[in-house]
């Protein structure tokens, strides 16, 4: 409020009345603009899902290691606390479908499967608390989860009660068997509504825009009222098509999606499958490297008890997690497709910018792309004088650069180099046109 040279007017006495209906409407006005009112998820989540690597599997007799039990999510929750996980920011364990017994209770509730979460969920939610972490739990907003498990339709009052009993901390809520567009809209907003009546804190995990996109465009302004997250795009599996193929649609979207991202509110693009079997290492370096872009929730559908150094050192590579939890909470975007080369860049706080440079080409050696330091941040990332620093694959400094410096890097196929700028106000010693060799993976 520095408008020093205009004159209010100071003496009218607004009556309370008016003043009161001013406010309100202020209020109305400002409030599309937020997200949900929960003081969660200010950054996006980060933490561990079942679903990609593990699946529907209930059959404990046949597959002990990894069925959908209360064991399997034990040791994740010793491993995420033991191997690093936890304290560079993976909090979230979670559960996806599967998890309960085929029928509610006599009382109506959820229940889990006996057999294979003999303890019950809230013995395992005081276990995964006891390791500094918390617990997710699923559920779906229809007649009945997408494996066939019960649906939260009719009870989401009650399930929202049952899952804040057991002292849950994040509840995906799923979209199949929902009959219609406006049973879809209401059972995602009523359960948004039972999760805040519980009075716990309950990060809210949303499908609504994935299954009404066929039929409608998504309100995201609404969505973000509701929700802490919000799936667009179909499931990932452990497939490079599946990854570029949410790239794809993420950047085809992005005009409608990329502003609404925000602290308390973010699209996810779904699990991370580094550390599986699909993506080669260069593909794994891109998937940290764009999710960190794209503000994406981390969440890590992998075997904690068997994953290669290579993967973990990637998935609890603190810079790039420091990009991807960027306060500022602003989601990057695409700014140039040249070739089989993409360009995206995230604007981050304190004026730093975020910047991948992804080969899409998958077939021969490491490209070079040149680029000027003039697109980035709309000319405004390395004005007058900027230092860049390269994170993945490998980290190194690249030296200071000016807004004209040309930048070049050597990047494999399918994989991407990630940069960071940082603005330097003084004019410095300028290393212009610099090149880099690329890092054999
Ligand atoms: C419920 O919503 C209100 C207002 O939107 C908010 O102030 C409160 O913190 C929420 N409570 C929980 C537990 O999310
Ligand atoms: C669940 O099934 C009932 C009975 O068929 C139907 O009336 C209701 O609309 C269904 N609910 C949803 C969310 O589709
Ligand atoms: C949502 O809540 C409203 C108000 O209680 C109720 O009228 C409506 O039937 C509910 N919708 C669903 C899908 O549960
Ligand atoms: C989207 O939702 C917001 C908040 O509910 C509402 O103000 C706005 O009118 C909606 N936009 C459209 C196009 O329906």
């Amino acid at each position: 409020m520095a408008g020093g040279g205009r004159q209010r007017s100071g003496g009218r006495r607004a009556p309370l009345a008016a003043l009161l209906l001013l406010l309100l409407l202020l209020a109305l006005v400002a409030w599309p603009a937020g997200g949900l009112d929960n003081g969660l998820a200010r950054t996006p989540p980060m933490g561990w899902l079942h679903w990609e690597r593990f699946l529907c599997q209930t059959d404990c007799a046949q597959e002990p290691r990894n069925c959908i039990s209360e064991q399997l999510f034990m040791q994740m929750a010793d491993l995420m606390a033991s191997d690093g996980w936890r304290d560079v920011g993976y909090q979230y364990l979670c559960i996806d479908d599967c998890w309960m017994a085929p029928t509610r209770d006599k009382q109506g509730r959820l229940q889990p499967d006996p057999d294979r979460f003999p303890s019950g969920i809230s013995k395992l939610a005081d276990y995964v608390h006891s390791k500094g972490l918390k617990l997710g739990i699923y559920a779906d907003a229809g007649n009945e989860t997408c494996a066939g498990f019960p649906g939260s339709y009719g009870y989401y009052e009650l399930d929202a009660d049952t899952f804040a009993g057991w002292g849950v901390d994040l509840v995906k809520f799923d979209g199949c068997n929902v009959g219609t567009l406006e049973l879809l809209a209401e059972g995602y907003k009523n359960m948004s509504w039972a999760l805040n009546k519980t009075g716990r804190s309950i990060v809210y995990s949303c499908e609504w825009p994935l299954y009404q996109r066929p039929l409608q465009k998504p309100n995201y302004t609404e969505i973000k009222q509701y929700c802490n997250y919000w799936r667009n795009y179909f499931d990932i599996t452990d497939a490079w098509t599946s990854v570029k193929n949410i790239l794809d649609w993420t950047s085809s979207h992005q005009d409608s999606i990329v502003d609404i991202a925000g602290p308390g509110g973010w699209n996810d693009p779904d699990m991370l499958v580094i550390g599986d079997f699909g993506l080669s290492c260069d593909q794994q370096v891109t998937q940290m490297a764009l999710w960190a872009m794209m503000a994406a929730p981390l969440l890590m559908s992998n075997d904690l008890r068997r994953i290669s150094p290579r993967a973990k050192a990637l998935l609890q590579n603190k810079e790039v997690i420091a990009i991807n939890q960027d306060p500022l909470g602003k989601q990057g975007y695409r700014i140039t497709k040249d070739g089989n080369f993409e360009l995206w860049e995230r604007p981050l706080s304190g004026g730093a910018f975020a910047i991948a440079v992804l080969n899409r080409q998958d077939f021969g050696g490491p490209q070079m792309f040149a680029f000027s330091t003039a697109f980035l941040g709309s000319g405004l990332a390395c004005n007058p004088t900027c230092s860049i620093q390269q994170i993945l694959p490998t980290s190194r400094d690249l030296g200071l650069h000016s807004w004209v410096s040309f930048l070049k890097v050597a990047v494999n196929p399918t994989g991407t180099v990630l940069l960071k700028t940082v603005v330097i106000e003084e004019k410095l010693v300028i290393n212009n046109g610099s090149s880099h060799s690329p890092d054999p993976l």
